[in-house]
């Protein structure tokens, strides 16, 4: 019986002197374990009579309590002593900086349609959108191209199954041109918008994606002239690019919804070998570049939507976001912007923080 303060101090002095966690392990095992000395004797406790088991058991058990307190106590002991070794060795520096996050990026096209707006909130525009699932009588009846009208096949588009319960042909939009329509329809005029959006057009080659983005402009009211277009037009290219100089050259054009029609070009200078807008396009080393279309509202397309032509006139613009951004931030290849490469989306995106100001300049880089 006394054997086991034997046993005890043995143990307990193993255990104080085990060098790790693993030796202190082995020693669990060793006593503790299965077929461990201590469990063993615990075992032992079964077989004996009554009158023995009741004479052993609380030694026995003293025992067994004593074992595993000093191997919890020596554990706790070793982490602890793990941990101070840590703190002492391993320093946090704060003034490293922190692991970098993903971040992803504006694509340059919401960042150029972001800085549309904010220059055209700042004339009085607001922002119109419509469906870029559209019925043809908006995207061309209405726009006086009727049924078999030639300039509707500038506009090859994708077309949807017939469906002529739900008022005819349903298309992809070719333009935004059926915002105009749709807001004059629903808000009367006068009216004020730009509406930037998706267009589509069967067309696929470095300079046409069948895919691409527009901005629309409009302005109906009382006594609007060719003037008040040519002003905004000027007024918004020299915010928009950041220039006093841009120039403009009207050229008559021809629109079905416009009358009279205006393509609007800007002269440019080449250096080198690059375009950068700006000047005249007559003088020497100069050019005029193709930008945009306009011209004033038709007054058939007044009148198809609902409003009458002698009281209320205005003008019209339609012009490729897409180029815009290419002429701006220096992109050659159009079908770039479409290929969803997180590389080119690194170099040319924005961070959204660089949120367009006329303040700020609107193509401020952070
Ligand atoms: N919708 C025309 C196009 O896509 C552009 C335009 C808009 C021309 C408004 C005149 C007025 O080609």
């Amino acid at each position: 019986m006394t054997d086991y303060r034997e046993l005890e101090s043995e143990a307990l002095a193993r255990i104080d002197a085990a060098a790790d966690l693993a030796a202190l392990d082995a020693l669990r095992v060793e006593y503790l374990g299965k077929q461990g000395s201590v469990s063993s004797l615990l075992k032992s406790l079964g077989a004996m009579a009554p009158d023995e088991r009741q004479a052993k058991a609380p030694a026995i058990q003293a025992l067994r309590q004593a074992v595993a307190d000093a191997l919890a106590g020596r554990k706790d002991a070793m982490e602890a002593a793990g941990l101070e070794a840590r703190l002492a060795t391993e320093t946090v520096d704060l003034t490293l900086p922190a692991p970098e996050m993903p971040r992803g990026s504006v694509h340059p096209v919401s960042q150029v349609m972001d800085e549309l707006a904010e220059i055209f909130a700042d004339l009085g525009f607001s922002v119109a959108t419509g469906p870029e699932i559209e019925d043809d009588w908006h995207n061309f009846s209405a726009l006086n191209m009727p049924e078999s009208h030639p300039a509707r096949a500038m506009h090859d588009t994708f077309y949807f199954p017939d469906q002529a319960e739900q008022g005819g042909r349903m298309l992809l939009r070719t333009h935004t041109s059926p915002v105009q329509i749709r807001t004059m329809v629903s808000q009367g005029a006068p009216v004020r918008i730009i509406a930037p959006g998706r267009v589509y057009r069967s067309d696929s080659d470095a300079t046409h994606t069948p895919m691409f983005h527009q901005v629309e402009g409009l302005v109906i009211d009382r006594d609007i002239h060719l003037g008040h277009l040519k002003w905004t037009l000027e007024t918004f290219l020299r915010a928009f690019f950041e220039r006093e100089d841009i120039v403009l050259r009207l050229r008559p054009s021809y629109f079905p919804f416009t009358e009279p029609s205006v393509e609007v070009d800007v002269g440019f200078a080449l250096e080198n070998g690059k375009r950068v807008l700006g000047g005249s396009g007559d003088e020497a080393g100069h050019g005029w570049m193709e930008l945009l279309g306009s011209g004033m509202v038709n007054r058939r397309v007044i009148e198809m939507s609902g409003l009458d032509p002698d009281e209320w006139q205005g003008f019209a613009f339609g012009v490729g976001v897409d180029r815009l951004a290419m002429l701006k931030y220096g992109m050659d290849d159009l079908r770039a912007f479409f290929d969803g490469d997180v590389r080119w989306l690194k170099h040319y995106g924005f961070s959204f923080l660089d949120q367009p100001t006329l303040s700020a300049g609107v193509g401020a880089r952070a």
